[in-house]
Order: C-alpha cells, then structure tokens, then sequence
C-alpha cells in the first residue's frame, strides 16, 4: 500500500460524510448565493452581520444527529464565498465573534463532532466577496461584476492572498488536529499557483501533513497535472469532488487505476439555508445514492444548511433519522466497502469487502432474486438487517442453472415481493474463494 493509500484509507473506509453550509446568508434564508445572485452591495448585506445571533446552535446535536445517520466525517464552510468567518479570525473584523453571537462556532463545532468520534473538516472558500482586494467589477463571480465605480485598479492581489494564506495558516493552527480541508473554488484564470498553492500545500505538509484535501484548487477545465493524471500536482488534491451528481464509472485516473472520490449533493436542492426550498430528497433516494457511490469506490457527502437560529431544518433532520434507520442495520455494507468483483445486478447493486459480497436489492422480482454466475461461490446467505439466514434454492427448469445462485430475501418462503426493506435489502452473501 502506497502513503497516498494508507492518508486517504479512514476517508475511503468512511464512505459517508455531512457537509455543513451555514454563515450570514441563512437570514435572507435564499441561498448561500444571495449576495452574488442578487448583486448586493456589502452595504445591502450588512443588516445581516449586524442580526446574526443563532441562539439555537448546539453543534453537539448536530454531531449526534450525523452520527445516527451513519455519517464519519463532517465539512463546516469555516469562511464562504461571502467572507465571513464562522471563526475567530485576527486578521478579519468579519466574523462570528464580532456579530451579536459572540462565538467562535467553528471551535464548538470541532468539539462537538469530534467528541462523537466523527472526524473533523472545514470547508475554506477561496473566493472572497468582501475583501476590499479581491477583483470586483469584471471578476465572473463577485456580486459587483458589473458595477464600474468597483473597478480593480487599487486592489492588491498579492495582500489578498496574503490574507487567505494567513487564515489557511490559522485554521491550520489554533484548532487541532483537523482531518479534511475543503478548498471551494477555481474559475476562470483563478486556479492553482494562482492561489499560491504550492504555498498552501506546504502550510498543510508543515502543520497537518495528514490531512486530505479535495482537488478544487485545482481548475476543472485543466487536465495538465490534475488529480487524474499519472503525474498530479502537488496541489491536485487526494480525492475529486463531483458535485450533484455520481459519476456513471466512479472515477479512475488516466493509468485506469480507481481515485478516491466523494460526491457532494444538497439534501434539498440548495447548500445554505433556503426557507421556501422543500423539494427534498427521500431518505430511500439518499440510501439508495449512497449505495451507488460505494459500488464504484466512491463516497457520499450530504449537505445541511442550517437556519438562522442555527438549527438544522426539521425536514432534514426526519430524513437523515430514516437513512440512519437503515444505517444501523446496513451500515456493514457500506464502511470499508467498495466495488465488487461482479458487475451491477439486475435488480440492485452489489458492494463488496473481501470476501463478503452485499447484495442490494432494490427491485422485486416474480420470484427469486439471482446472483449471476455466483453458482460455486455463493455460501451462506443472510438478510444484513436482522442477519437472518437466507437459502439459496435452484431451478430445474433453467439451463445451466448451476452457474447462477437464487435466493429468497424471506426465510422459508417462496417469494421475494415485498422486499422485506423496499428502500434496499441487503443479503450478505459469504463467498468462497474463487478457484
Ligand atoms: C459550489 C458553490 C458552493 C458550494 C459548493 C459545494 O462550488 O459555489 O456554494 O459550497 O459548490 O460543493
């Protein structure tokens, strides 16, 4: 096993994560975007630091609710695109503490999470829309875009980045040990040593050299040294972070081999809070999105945006309650678990780790569920969730039945609709070594 395998190992074993979108913008409650989308001056945006007071936040019922989910890690946004800083920042008077809340809530968030032996992240925005030296009028993505009388003539680049090296540094140091940096995002010429990555890369090698980050300091669009290729950057990054959507053959690199991988996807259809938002995922859809993911060594990252009081929305908090249902009685086939040696099933997916093969099923079927080309390997069967046992039956009336094994997800019966779970059954299938 290489030192890259055995830095991303905990992250590949995890599998499941929650992704934490909050800061100013759960007031206007219209999106972590609002500011850019609805071109707002810092002005216009003010009200919102001066209200902010989330009397509600306790991070320790956030980590318990992650870990009933099944979820092993966590991703706070520390500092998003709008700048402010859920930490106690020196080199900003933009930030948390500084607002009628008066906490540093990154520092109660790493308590809480890890006091639940969830593993720490913090998503740290590169953009920032407040600094009076990053590019405004022109820039693709700040709020004053088309606002001449912002133009960049006076505006430092170089102060800028020293100011979010500075606050990469801190985070880096006044907060312990922290298992994952979410670096959000490259665009347009802003992409690598653009940041100063190499510089930031050897912050992260001097003061946390086993944290993993994702690979967005890196530009989408360049190929040239990306995660993907046979020789990265040093700044490429330890996974790839396809965002709202799983990748249809996980994702390999340019030599075929698998990469870790993590799909980030909103439980609704935005990241930060957004009041009038309900069109949420099921918790059968997210189950079923995550068992996708594992099939092809990937991971699943969820996003919350709580509100202004600092609460997690209910609704949100219903469905990730249903999805650790399932978790506490499926979770086996999900930890350590990655792609199987067979190919997608019919009726499911299959994930697989070492030689205990979990059968997801996801469909029902007139009859008995079949594990194809599986005849010699397939040994004890049992239904993961309540680990009883499962027999494997035959078909007379099929030619070369002896290749394929059939189940019953039932015990003793003779039939496989309803699944027992319609969100996914899984069978674990104990299977001999191949000879
Ligand atoms: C995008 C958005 C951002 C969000 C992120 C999560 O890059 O800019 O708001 O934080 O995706 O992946």
């Amino acid at each position: 096993m290489s030192r890259d395998d055995q830095r991303t190992q905990w992250f590949r074993d995890s599998r499941f994560g929650m992704f934490i979108h909050w800061g100013l913008y759960a007031i206007p409650a219209r999106g972590e975007w609002v500011k850019n989308q609805e071109q707002l001056t810092d002005e216009q945006y003010q009200p919102y630091f001066d209200a902010f007071n989330p009397s509600r936040y306790d991070p320790r019922e956030w980590a318990r609710l992650a870990k009933h989910a099944g979820m092993k890690y966590a991703v706070l946004t520390a500092k998003h695109h709008d700048g402010f800083c859920l930490f106690d920042s020196a080199l900003t008077d933009y930030k948390a503490t500084n607002t009628p809340c008066g906490r540093d809530l990154v520092r109660e968030y790493l308590d809480a999470f890890r006091a639940e032996g969830i593993r720490v992240g913090l998503y740290y925005s590169l953009l920032d829309w407040r600094h009076p030296d990053y590019p405004h009028y022109g820039d693709s993505r700040h709020p004053a875009r088309n606002d001449p009388s912002q133009s960049n003539e006076h505006r430092d680049w170089n102060r800028y980045l020293a100011y979010m090296h500075g606050q990469i540094r801190e985070l880096l140091t006044n907060y312990g040990k922290l298992d994952l940096m979410w670096f959000d995002f490259s665009y347009d010429d802003l992409e690598g040593e653009a940041w100063g990555a190499s510089h930031i890369m050897e912050m992260i090698h001097q003061y946390q050299p086993d944290m993993l980050i994702d690979n967005r300091l890196e530009g989408s669009g360049s190929s040239r040294g990306s995660i993907v290729t046979a020789n990265p950057k040093p700044y490429a990054g330890d996974f790839t972070s396809p965002e709202q959507m799983v990748p249809p053959d996980g994702c390999l690199n340019d030599l075929g081999e698998p990469i870790p991988w993590e799909s980030c996807m909103t439980l609704n259809d935005h990241w930060g809070y957004f009041a009038g938002d309900t069109h949420y995922k099921s918790a059968r859809l997210v189950v079923r999105s995550l068992v996708e993911c594992v099939s092809k060594n990937g991971n699943l990252i969820v996003n919350v945006g709580p509100d202004a009081n600092g609460e997690i929305p209910a609704q949100a908090r219903q469905i990730l309650t249903e999805v650790g249902d399932w978790m506490r009685g499926n979770g086996e086939s999900i930890y350590g678990c990655g792609k199987a040696e067979y190919p997608k099933p019919e009726w499911g997916r299959y994930t697989q780790r070492g030689n205990t093969l979990y059968a997801h099923v996801m469909e029902e079927a007139v009859s008995a569920i079949c594990l194809q080309n599986m005849g010699k390997r397939a040994q004890t069967l049992c239904r993961l969730a309540d680990h009883s046992e499962v027999k494997l039956t035959r078909f007379w009336t099929l030619t070369g039945y002896d290749q394929h094994a059939f189940f019953f997800p039932y015990p003793g019966q003779a039939s496989s609709y309803p699944l027992p779970d319609e969100t996914d059954t899984v069978i674990s299938v104990k299977l001999a070594k191949e000879d």
